[in-house]
């Protein structure tokens, strides 16, 4: 359904009187991946990691550098004001800050119905408020809400709305980005098994992005970490977290607190074992691996050469420790990172 081929995308600033032009900021470096029907793929990293660039390209709320970006066979960076149109139904966004997206001179009802309006061309007011009550329904609100204004909700309340906006026009693919990190815990969990649900019954193809990645294990079936505009790794979500072959997502995972805390104490001196740098700045790339300077298991290519993505048995990743580095023999990644942090 949708498939990245390649994709850079890439903001210059704009240039200053008499000051030298900035260096453009290289947000996204060559991703690749595809996402089918009732496939849930999950995106973390680092915030600056270009996770939101990622959504906005895919949503054409951003400009391409180079690449593709293919929904069901067409590429959406060149898309006529027809099909446009129909890219828009297809594809919906439910982004992190309920209050900004949300307009707010508008009540619940216009808010829900409007694209109904537009996009399925249904313009009877009855009809078009049976299905925002519907709609409502389907995301935990009872029909009260309609009349209701966006200030007059809480936060979990309002990102039910986005979310009711976005299956108005019943999308193909809806990408989530930091949907539910505003939201206390509980509502978190409440709006993660909703979409959990909808996904499900309506065979969505959901693209959930987060920094959290507890949040992400528990919808997504795939995963991809991204580093500075990287995807690094990608593999089936339950082997990527309980073996993920590389350093950058080993240092996201041990940065996850457990209640154990024996365990607690391992992730600790794990964590401990990465070098504690800034990553580099996105518009002055290095050469090499952009973790280099922070992966204790940096060799001299890492610093001269970027890894091409190499297959792994649960996916791929982007880390010379699969193409040129020391075999492994067998062993695992993580097992490696601790070995060598130990000696
Ligand atoms: N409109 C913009 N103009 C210039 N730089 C931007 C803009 N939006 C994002 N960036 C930069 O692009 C990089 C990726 O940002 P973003 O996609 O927001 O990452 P994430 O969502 O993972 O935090 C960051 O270095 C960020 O500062
Ligand atoms: S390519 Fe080298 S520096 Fe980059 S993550 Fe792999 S081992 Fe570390
Ligand atoms: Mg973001």
């Amino acid at each position: 359904m949708l498939e990245l081929d390649n994709l850079h995308v890439r903001y210059t600033p704009t240039k200053k009187l008499l000051s030298p032009a900035a260096k453009p900021v290289k947000a996204l470096n060559g991703v690749s991946f595809s996402l089918g029907p009732g496939q849930t793929m999950g995106l973390v990293g680092e915030s600056g990691s270009g996770k939101s660039t990622l959504a906005k390209a895919i949503l054409k709320l951003t400009d391409v550098h180079s690449g593709a970006i293919n929904f069901e066979g067409q590429d959406v960076t060149q898309l006529n004001r027809k099909d446009s149109l129909s890219f828009r139904k297809n594809v919906q966004g439910v982004l992190q800050d309920p209050y900004s997206s949300l307009n707010p001179l508008h009540d619940v009802g216009v808010i829900v119905g409007d694209p109904i309006t537009r996009h399925l061309g249904i313009k009877r007011r009855d009809t078009r408020n049976q299905r925002v009550r519907e709609l409502l329904t389907l995301v935990g609100l009872s029909a009260d809400f309609l009349e209701r204004k966006p200030h007059q909700l809480s936060g979990g309340q309002r990102q039910r709305v986005s979310i009711a906006r976005a299956l108005a026009v019943e999308p193909k693919l809806l990408i989530a980005d930091e949907a539910t990190s505003a939201l206390d815990v509980s509502i978190q969990s409440q709006i993660i098994n909703l979409l959990k649900k909808i996904q499900q019954e309506k065979q969505l193809a959901l693209l959930f992005i987060a920094h959290d990645l507890e949040v992400v294990k528990h919808i997504a079936t795939d995963v991809g970490v991204m580093y500075l505009g990287y995807l690094v790794e990608l593999g089936k979500t339950e082997t990527l977290y309980s073996e993920p072959t590389h350093p950058y997502t080993k240092m996201l995972l041990a940065s996850i607190p457990v209640p154990n805390p024996k365990q607690q104490e391992k992730r600790k001196a794990l964590r401990q074992s990465f070098i504690n740098a800034e990553p580099p700045s996105p518009s002055n790339l290095p050469m090499g691996c952009p973790f280099a300077n922070r992966c204790p298991v940096a060799m001299d290519i890492c610093k001269k050469e970027m890894p091409d993505p190499t297959v792994t048995a649960n996916g791929f990743s982007r880390c010379h420790l699969h193409t040129s580095g020391p075999k492994l023999d067998g062993e695992t990644v993580v097992d490696f990172i601790k070995k060598q942090a130990h000696t």
